[in-house]
């Protein structure tokens, strides 16, 4: 098992759409292997193969406390069948490092996929949860689309990316979602004491990268 690099926002391998996976073969499973051990490494909640610079489609999520045992999850080939409601979420990437930023994401996902010994397995995540955000992440890079692309204001994201040396938001990319930004507003605006400790908690998070 082996620590892999990370491959950073800007290398176009990033924005290829990825192959499915058509055999779980001794190097796949050795693949899926490193990628635990390096999202592990890197402290990450989950890990796409094109971040690793394989474009196959193969994510792998852990969001279990991480001063308790290790519980991985492993996606081959993963299928979102539902998504319903809106959630806004503050997300990073290992791709991208230290930039953060709001983003849209659907509150419950349930996604059909592969384990790594390729049987099926389905897995529902609800209520904004770690896990049905990390999923829709990690989902995407399979696509080739980015954290960023879902930004709920791309002034701000553009802030935080120039902040951190990054190339600015690609435009072309950015995901119309006018259906999910008005959930999330809707929500805000109904619950403004937990809209405020959101933001707060997010401020606390900024403070402490410093
Ligand atoms: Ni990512």
């Amino acid at each position: 098992m082996s620590i892999l690099k990370i491959i950073e926002y800007g290398n176009p391998i990033l924005r290829e759409k990825s192959k499915e996976v058509t055999k779980i073969s001794k190097k796949i499973k050795n693949l899926i292997m490193d990628m635990l051990d390096t999202m592990y490494h890197a402290n990450g909640v989950g890990l796409a193969a094109p971040q690793v610079g394989e474009n196959l489609r193969i994510f792998v999520i852990d969001v279990s406390d991480p001063s308790g045992p290790i519980d991985p999850l492993v996606f081959v080939n993963p299928k979102i069948i539902k998504k319903s409601g809106a959630i806004s979420s503050y997300e990073g990437c290992l791709s991208f490092p230290k930039a953060y930023t709001t983003v849209r994401r659907y509150a419950n996902v349930m996604v059909k996929a592969l384990d790594i010994n390729g049987r099926p397995f389905i897995k529902e995540a609800r209520d904004g949860e770690l896990l049905a955000r990390a999923i829709q992440h990690e989902f995407d890079h399979l696509d080739g689309k980015l954290f960023i692309d879902h930004c709920r204001n791309r002034f701000v994201a553009d802030n935080v990316l120039k902040k951190y040396n990054l190339a600015p938001i690609e435009v072309d990319k950015l995901i119309d979602e006018p259906e999910l930004e008005e959930e999330i507003v809707a929500w805000e605006k109904a619950h403004p004491k937990e809209f405020e400790e959101q933001q707060k908690e997010i401020e606390e998070l900024e403070s402490k990268k410093e």
